[in-house]
């Protein structure tokens, strides 16, 4: 079933670059140029600008925004809105990052292998790996693990993929009426 429903999500929305096992949940606004590595998930009322690359196993919590990037405002004599825009910088996302409820992406950041994004917070810096940041802008709050040894069982856990995998949507995909 999820299958089939991965399949015409990638359809509908018109997302070459998205891998099969990616599940999107939908209403959700997602740009064509999305990139994204096996296993990921994308909660609904997602909103992801041009230029964003996921890797494998990235959680994405509902309504997460990754911006686009900003207007050129220093133009004088210019409104923001005539300005145009710099180049468009890349954002990504290493493998096994999950992104909390809400949280905002700045564009041309990186967020690092296993890193957490708590719930509403503000990423405008790039996130080290296994770090937890929250607030806004996001600050690192914790880490994912105790000990380097850790991090690097992890890394080898997810460079061979040897590891039990529990679903992510149990229910539905689509919000619930109000
Ligand atoms: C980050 C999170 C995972 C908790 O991680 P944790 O390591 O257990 O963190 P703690 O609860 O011990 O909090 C550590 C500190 O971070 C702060 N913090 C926790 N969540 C925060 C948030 N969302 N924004 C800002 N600060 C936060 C805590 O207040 C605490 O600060 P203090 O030390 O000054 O008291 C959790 O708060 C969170 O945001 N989960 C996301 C839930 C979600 O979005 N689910 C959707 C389904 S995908």
């Amino acid at each position: 079933m999820h299958t089939l429903y991965r399949f015409l999500v990638r359809r509908g929305l018109r997302l070459s670059a998205v891998h099969p096992t990616t599940l999107i949940g939908l209403p959700g606004t997602i740009s064509r140029d999305l990139i994204t590595g096996r296993d990921c998930f994308i909660g609904f009322n997602a909103r992801i600008g041009p230029k964003v690359q996921l890797g494998d196993y990235v959680l994405i919590g509902p309504g997460v925004l990754f911006t686009g990037d900003d207007h050129n405002f220093r133009t004088v004599g210019t409104p923001v809105i005539f300005s145009g825009r710099p180049p468009l910088r890349p954002t990504v996302v290493d493998d096994d990052v999950w992104i909390g409820a809400r949280a905002i992406i700045l564009s041309g950041t990186r967020i690092g292998m296993g890193a957490i994004v708590a719930a509403g917070s503000l990423v405008n810096k790039d996130v080290p790996d296994f770090a937890i940041v929250g607030g806004v802008p996001a600050k690192v709050i914790g880490r994912r693990f105790e000990s380097e040894a850790d991090q690097d069982a992890h890394r080898a856990a997810l460079a061979t993929g040897d590891f039990e995998r529990r679903r992510v949507a149990r229910k539905k995909l689509a919000p619930s009426a109000p």
